[in-house]
């Protein structure tokens, strides 16, 4: 398994400004793979090492085509509901991939990012996320974001807790807090929101991901399951975005000034 293939040369550098067509963020949800093993009557941890391989295609697409940051949903914290057995072969999954491949994301000039309630892991997946962070930080190419033991409510709860600490400690007014300040104390301040939100494997829900986030992404649901979304997939994905017209809440027509201007 190989983030990036080794026979590429590095990824091209993204370009200076992407165009308005093509999304800044893109945010996924990687659900099928247990379906693709059944389908193949294999355990459904070789649906999520399949699910591995499409991660490589994905962030190569990404670093290809200019997008600046991904995110993807690795493990949600409802995910622990599982049988131990399927958690037990992801965490050990998630751990020798990220070990593997993290030279080489380095190599190609990707930052990397995990977001979601740390401290529950393992000691060893610990250290490797802070030295991948700390290793990456200053790298300008894809900023490649993984959410692990991540939701959506609990990233807006402990935003709101250290805002309440912040009251407390007299740093800040509560009548001070704003929409801006909120969004500087979730987990991906600083980031850019996520302008395409893809979930593969046919279900049409946001199951508690990036809830405050996504209030004006586009959305992009394909019943391809997770293993067999390559580059083509993704593709098709970034031709329905740019297809669509985004109005943040404004008119039709005042978009299509606002262009021509
Ligand atoms: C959902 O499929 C998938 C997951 C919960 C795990 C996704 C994890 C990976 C693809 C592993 C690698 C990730 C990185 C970043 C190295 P499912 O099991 O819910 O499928 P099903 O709905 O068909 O049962």
């Amino acid at each position: 398994m190989a983030f990036f293939s080794k026979s590429t040369t590095p990824a091209p550098a993204p370009p200076e400004e992407p165009s308005a067509d093509l999304p800044a963020h893109v945010a996924i949800i990687m659900d099928g793979n247990g379906r693709w093993a059944r389908q193949r009557h294999l355990p459904r941890i070789a649906g999520h090492r399949a699910g591995v391989e499409a991660v490589r295609a994905i962030v190569e697409a990404c670093a290809a085509r200019g997008v600046r940051v991904l995110t993807l949903f690795a493990f949600s914290s409802e995910n622990w509901r599982r049988p131990e057995s399927e958690v037990n072969l992801l965490m050990d999954l998630l751990l020798t991939s990220l070990q593997r491949e993290v030279d080489r994301l380095h190599r190609n000039g990707i930052r990397l990012l995990f977001i979601g309630e740390r401290a529950v892991f393992n000691a060893k997946l610990i250290e490797m996320m802070d030295t991948a962070e700390r290793l990456t930080a200053a790298n300008a190419g894809l900023t490649l974001v993984i959410a692990l033991n991540y939701g959506g409510r609990w990233d807006v709860t402990q935003a709101a807790q250290q805002l309440a600490r912040r009251v407390e400690a007299g740093e800040i007014r509560a009548d001070e807090i704003d929409a801006a300040m909120i969004e500087g104390h979730l987990c991906l301040r600083g980031l850019p929101e996520p302008d395409l939100f893809i979930r593969t494997g046919g279900e049409q829900r946001i199951s508690n991901f990036l809830l405050w986030h996504l209030s004006y992404t586009e959305l992009y649901f394909t019943a391809i399951l997770w293993p067999d979304f390559d580059a083509r997939a993704f593709d098709d994905a970034l031709t329905s975005f740019a297809a669509r017209q985004r109005r943040f809440g404004r008119t039709g027509d005042q978009v299509e000034q606002a262009k021509g201007a």
